[in-house]
């Protein structure tokens, strides 16, 4: 092999790796958003985070989860081993899947609307 197709092969391994670790940090599982509804209920997420994720209060706020900003490791981190007063859910109650599907719901969610949006809060 000439040293010109070395340095091309090895160039080529390096952009596919960089390329996966990458698209591995930033991409979520792909999940099913309509399950991660029914997931949502049925766990009782939505007793401390509200029905659409407007969040609540448990001993202290219960954040807001519509849209989150968390990427997906740090979403299911928390779950796994909750910071504070949360409970945990273990994957005998909830798979990586099922969350990976809650994942995608509250990522769907519209969360609050702009106060633009109510033209009485606008005269
Ligand atoms: C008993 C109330 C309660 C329940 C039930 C609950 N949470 Fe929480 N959650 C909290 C509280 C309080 C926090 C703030 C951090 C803490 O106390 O651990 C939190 C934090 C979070 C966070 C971090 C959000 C952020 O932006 O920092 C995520 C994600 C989350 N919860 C997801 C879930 C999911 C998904 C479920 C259902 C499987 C769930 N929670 C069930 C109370 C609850």
């Amino acid at each position: 092999m000439s040293a010109f197709k070395v340095v091309a092969a090895v160039g080529f391994f390096a952009a596919v790796l960089l390329g996966t670790a990458s698209a591995q940090s930033q991409n979520a599982p792909a999940g099913d958003a309509a399950h991660g509804r029914v997931v949502f209920l049925k766990e009782a997420c939505f007793t401390c985070h509200g029905r659409v994720g407007e969040g609540g209060a448990y001993n202290g706020p219960a954040p807001v989860l519509a849209r989150t900003a968390l990427p997906f490791e740090g979403f299911q981190a928390q779950i796994r081993n909750p910071v504070n007063d949360m409970p945990a859910y273990s994957d005998a109650v909830l798979s990586d899947k099922d969350i990976a599907d809650i994942y995608a719901f509250v990522k769907s969610l519209p969360g609050p609307r702009s106060p633009k949006d109510f033209p009485i809060l606008n005269n």
